[in-house]
């Protein structure tokens, strides 16, 4: 059911600092920073030639990242976004086999337009995992 990893998301507290370790140290295409109010954070974009990185910063109050960086204060890996071709399908069948949908199980919008959903990281090996539509 899953297709490509269209990206990997690492929580950060400090954005610019860590868009310099990936521009200057590790040598990426990295974009400029892209405030999401709606999403409660700034996100930076990191082009592999295979995939996506992101650098999520909290932003504003009551961040959904907010906890996670009070529990890992370095940053770490958020979540892994995964491809589907139809999300309601991909929803229904994993309710249907007891896993937990985050949010109410309506797919949002997500940070590149397109619909998301995110499921609970005890039901996927302890990481948050996103569902994107391509
Ligand atoms: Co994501």
């Amino acid at each position: 059911m899953i297709g490509r990893l269209n990206h990997v998301a690492i929580a950060v507290r400090d954005l610019a600092a860590a868009a310099r370790i990936y521009r200057e140290t590790l040598g990426a295409t990295v974009s400029e920073p892209s405030p999401q109010p709606e999403h409660g954070v700034t996100v930076v974009f990191i082009t592999l030639p295979n995939t996506k990185i992101e650098l999520l910063e909290p932003l504003g109050e009551g961040s959904p990242i907010a906890g996670f960086l009070d529990r890992n204060p370095d940053g770490g890996i958020h979540h892994v976004c995964y491809e589907v071709e139809d999300i309601l399908a991909a929803r229904d069948r994993l309710i249907a086999a007891g896993a937990r949908v985050l949010g109410g199980g309506e797919p949002k919008i997500g940070a590149h337009g397109k619909p998301v959903l995110f499921l609970h990281p005890k039901d996927f090996c302890g990481t948050l995992v996103e569902l994107e539509q391509v």
